[in-house]
């Protein structure tokens, strides 16, 4: 078990471009996936990129189980994400709130493309390849972005609605990313 630090905004490797994995099943990207899940797990996070705990990878993992934590998002599979690719499927974006655990105890409204195509591979190099829709979409985009240098306070068009997290929803304890 290896709980990493996880960068916070202001961090330069935050804001690169990330390098693709060039060979799968390897002892050193099964010890990042393990780093990453621990990680995720002890921060009670929906998602996490490589580059969050230093590792300038195109490697993200999400999955989030309903609970009263998050109540209003739908469940998503745990799912091992490498070198993805992301295709909308239309237009149609979503606004609705994020929060990241690079950008801990805020949020804010962001919008996302409400139904894509994501491709990619498994540790093993197994392809993925979903249609998704809802809080499923959002998270994969959120994750990707981070692949690409961007964090979610970048794609806030509107920043009355960016906040702390206590202020916005006193009382309410929600995950971080
Ligand atoms: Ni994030």
């Amino acid at each position: 078990m290896a709980i990493k630090p996880v960068l916070r905004m202001g961090e330069p490797l935050l804001l690169q471009q990330a390098s693709k994995v060039e060979r799968f099943d390897t002892p050193e990207l099964h010890a990042l996936l393990k780093d990453m899940q621990d990680t995720m797990a002890h921060l009670n996070g929906a998602g996490l990129a490589a580059p969050q705990i230093g590792v300038s990878l195109q490697v993200v993992i999400f999955g989030f189980e309903k609970n009263q934590r998050y109540p209003d998002a739908d469940e998503v599979p745990f799912t091992i994400l490498i070198n993805p690719r992301l295709t909308p499927l239309s237009e149609e974006k979503e606004d609705d709130w994020e929060g990241c655990l690079s950008v801990p105890g805020m949020r804010g409204i962001v919008p996302r493309y409400a139904r894509l195509r994501y491709q990619g591979f498994d540790q093993y190099g197994k392809t993925i390849d979903r249609t998704v829709s809802g809080f499923h979409a959002r998270v994969v985009q959120h994750e990707c972005d981070h692949l690409q240098g961007i964090l979610y306070p970048m794609r806030i068009k509107d920043f009355r609605s960016f906040g702390f997290t206590d202020v916005l929803f006193p009382g309410q304890a929600l995950v971080d990313d």
